[in-house]
């Protein structure tokens, strides 16, 4: 997809650890080439980028971010203050930190019960599982993505490894403890597509956490969604309060078959386009058009 980065109409923002963006992002380039925009990837730490050229930014495979969220975050406030940037930098600086599940808690969205662990805090891994009565749970950094540093505790003699992570983690980062949802085995965590608040397509992805050394982020089989699941996460963008160009809703079931919000991704999820197929594309393509012309 490589082209002289001035000549786009629309930046598909990427990592310098991942320039060409997906063959997914070659789809959105193609469908938006017949609508008349030239689109292509281009890095978001690249100091000779002038965003002020494009009609429009999409955050796309940016996929250091999470490990450079501060640097980030800022790029998007001076990126954002040249050009259109969705989704919109406010959205990203919020969407970074997985604390926003909090706040969308308190507005009716079930969550996965959490134990937020603050940086710098030095909880005893032992007494906190044992109080909550979790005998099988996952502990993980708020600010992540592909289940980087996230570790699973079956068993007693996980114990330890879940201390050692969080000490080396918390002095760094906030972090938090959640029971593991079996369900993300067998029923599979399913993900919700929604380009302008449209639903185009829904997948469902691999458990992370299952001891399947084969483990890949970015797999996924398209399966539809149920109505339930539809219902729920329309639930979740109006609970934003926001507006978002594209966005994922990652869903797991609990133990009684109820809805959980696991992840909303509004920051650089993979957007599984080759699934969607020419619906999704070309309904992401339409949304783009309408907002990099609006300008
Ligand atoms: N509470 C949980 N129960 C079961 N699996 C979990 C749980 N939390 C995380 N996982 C597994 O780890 C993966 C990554 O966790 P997630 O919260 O989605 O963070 P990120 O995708 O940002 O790394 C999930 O897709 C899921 O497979
Ligand atoms: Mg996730």
């Amino acid at each position: 997809m490589s082209a002289n980065v001035s000549t786009f109409d629309v930046a598909l923002v990427t990592a310098s650890t991942f320039p060409e963006c997906l063959p997914d992002e070659k789809l959105l380039a193609d469908a938006l080439a017949s609508r008349g925009l030239r689109a292509g990837p281009v890095i978001w730490d690249d100091p000779a980028v002038d965003w002020s050229r494009f009609r429009l930014a999409l955050v796309r495979t940016a996929w250091d971010s999470d490990r450079r969220r501060d640097e980030f975050v800022a790029w998007a406030d001076r990126a954002g203050a040249h050009c259109p940037l969705w989704n919109p930098p406010e959205v990203l600086r919020w969407n970074t930190h997985k604390g926003y599940l909090r706040e969308l808690e308190a507005r009716g969205v079930a969550t996965v019960p959490t134990v937020w662990l603050e940086r710098g805090s030095t909880p005893d891994m032992k007494a906190l599982l044992a109080e909550r009565g979790w005998t099988d749970a996952v502990v993980k950094p708020t600010v992540s993505a592909g289940a980087r540093d996230t570790l699973r505790v079956r068993k007693p003699e996980d114990i330890p490894a879940a201390q050692s992570l969080v000490e080396r983690i918390l002095p760094l980062k906030d972090m938090m403890v959640q029971p593991y949802l079996s369900s993300v085995e067998g029923y599979g965590e399913r993900s919700l597509l929604f380009f302008g608040g449209e639903h185009t397509h829904a997948i469902k992805r691999p458990a992370a956490l299952s001891g399947n050394p084969d483990y890949d982020a970015t797999a996924a089989e398209p399966a539809p969604s149920a109505e339930d699941e539809r219902t729920f996460a329309r639930q979740v963008l109006a609970a934003t309060g926001r507006e978002l160009l594209y966005a994922r809703v990652d869903i797991a079931r609990d133990e009684k078959g109820g809805l959980r919000l696991m992840e909303l991704e509004a920051t650089e999820p993979n957007l599984f386009l080759r699934q969607g197929g020419p619906r999704a594309v070309d309904r992401l393509a339409d949304v783009i058009t309408h907002k990099a012309r609006g300008r």
